[in-house]
């Protein structure tokens, strides 16, 4: 379940220069260089968990939260403290035996950011209170005719019916169980929120983009270039269970999705390279990809994409890929991107053609080697989940023992929002969760108890940090 020693780190990186489909972009500009000084209150200020056994209002677990999280509301009380509301959104339920019949949602989380910047090591049970979450409701997504989605594997394919949803595509195909279940299956990972109250949110078995109303009812849908839709002996096949021909890897879909500070442009990060680019072996996955999407007229159901970049991931000390579970927005071409065990580092763009690369027999990167017309761009490390000093403060370790105050492995998810501090007028703070896979030795799930040997609880921290220039709206 833990690593022995968690390898996470976040990144800062810019695709440099933003492309149109054909052809090349503009150099980068040096002067947009994030900078990633920790100076003055910088490093981890709080810690918050919900018990790993804790129910929502269906009565199920609260569970893998730490997929995605957005901040809904945001301000400062004036006195230290801070309140507001999380929006965070569970991926596809308890699913260590197999996947369940899970319905997508989100949950809104009630929080007090206390920030603590005193160097003594805080008990647990004070470390706890730099960040009190409190749960208060959940809305469950649907699909056309009030149907709900599951969470079961995609192993069947539908067409999508005329007038639902709205496609990118003339007639994409759409992720189900099986030829006698037509139930839309998700496997939710990113989460943006819109003024309007409706979300983007994007899932790993299209590996598609879904809009969904403020009540949970679906909206429209994006699927991505065909180099992207994983094809299997010719045919389209979402199981997340196997590799397909080319196209996204099982399991590796759309991680990341976050949106720009006025909410016209939103950009999904795939977890790692197609299997053309080399995504079938960890060492060769690094070339990873990044499109943006023009949101910027609500009543266009299918949203233009407008920029594609190859983001190179960072690689661990064996070379294997360290995997991008998150991407933040800071401000135009620099963005924050969460790699951990399993594949990193990485990050810029190809010039090119991407007409050409958008076709699954041109890859970016045949067996993992960079194809020579893409110009792939630099990544800096921005700042390290699991410094032993830092997490001793909240009472937490990393390595051994494997107890409750051990620090979670799957980090997923980014939040910023502002520190309000006249001295430090670039400081915000960056929220931060775990998936902690629904592990608790009293679970719920569709109704029935389970238990999964072993207690994980769903872990926050929350990190101030210097991020000049970064573009914040909430
Ligand atoms: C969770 O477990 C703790 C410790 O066993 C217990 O006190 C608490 O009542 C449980 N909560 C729920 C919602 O079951
Ligand atoms: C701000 O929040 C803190 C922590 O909950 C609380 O102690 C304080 O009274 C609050 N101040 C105001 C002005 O509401
Ligand atoms: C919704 O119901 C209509 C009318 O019964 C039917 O034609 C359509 O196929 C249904 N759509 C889905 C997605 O089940
Ligand atoms: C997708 O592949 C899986 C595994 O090979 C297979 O069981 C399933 O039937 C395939 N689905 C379709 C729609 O071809």
């Amino acid at each position: 379940m833990f690593f022995s020693v968690l390898v996470l780190q976040l990144l800062a990186f810019q695709p440099a220069f933003s492309l149109p489909l054909v052809g090349r972009g503009a150099e980068p500009d040096p002067s947009q260089a994030v900078s990633v000084k920790l100076d003055g209150k910088d490093g981890l200020v709080a810690f918050g968990l919900i018990p790993s056994n804790a129910t929502e209002s269906t009565g199920d677990t609260i569970g893998g939260i730490g997929s995605a999280i957005a901040l809904k509301s945001f301000s400062d009380n004036g006195s230290g403290a801070f309140t507001g509301t999380l929006t965070v959104q569970p991926d596809r339920g308890f699913n260590v035996d197999g996947t369940i019949d899970y319905q997508g949602r989100q949950h809104a989380i009630d929080f007090v950011l206390s920030p603590y910047y005193g160097t003594s090591d805080l008990s647990s049970a004070d470390a706890q209170k730099t960040l009190q979450l409190t749960y208060k409701s959940t809305v469950l997504y649907e699909d056309k005719n009030n149907t709900k989605t599951t969470g079961l594997d995609a192993a069947g394919v539908r067409p999508a019916q005329s007038g639902f949803p709205s496609v990118a595509a003339a007639d994409p195909e759409m992720p189900i169980p099986s030829k006698s279940d037509n139930r839309l299956t998700l496997d939710l990972e990113g989460l943006v929120l819109n003024a309007d109250g409706s979300a983007w949110v994007s899932d790993e078995y299209g590996p598609y983009i879904y809009r969904f109303s403020a009540e949970g009812d679906i909206l429209q849908t994006i699927q991505p270039p065909a180099a992207i839709v994983p094809m299997d002996k010719g045919k389209v096949n979402f199981t997340g269970d196997s590799d397909p021909d080319t196209g996204r890897a099982g399991n590796h879909g759309f991680e990341g999705l976050t949106v720009n500070a006025d909410g016209t442009a939103l950009y999904a990060l795939l977890q790692a390279a197609t299997i053309q680019d080399g995504g079938d072996k960890k060492k060769n996955a690094r070339y990873t990809r990044l499109l943006k999407y023009d949101i910027s007229d609500p009543t266009n159901e299918r949203p233009p994409l407008t920029g594609e970049w190859v983001v190179p991931l960072p690689l661990d000390s064996d070379k294997k890929t360290l995997a991008a579970s998150e991407l933040h927005f800071v401000s135009e071409n620099t963005f924050l991107v969460l790699s951990r065990d399993g594949n990193g580092h990485g990050g810029d763009d190809a010039k090119v053609e991407y007409n050409k690369f958008d076709d699954p027999s041109n890859p970016v990167a045949k067996k993992g080697d960079l194809d020579k017309d893409v110009d792939p761009a630099t990544y800096v490390g921005f700042v390290d989940y699991v410094d032993k000093t830092q997490l001793a403060r909240f009472g937490l370790h990393n390595g051994k023992p494997d107890d409750q105050t051990l620090i979670n492995a799957k980090w997923e998810s980014l939040a910023l929002a502002p520190a309000s501090d006249p001295d430090f007028p670039d400081d915000y703070f960056l929220f931060t969760a775990s998936d902690n896979d629904f592990i608790s030795t009293q679970g719920i799930a569709l109704g029935k108890p389970f238990n999964a040997g072993e207690d994980v609880d769903n872990q926050f921290l929350v990190f101030r940090v210097t991020l000049p220039g970064a573009q914040v709206n909430i």
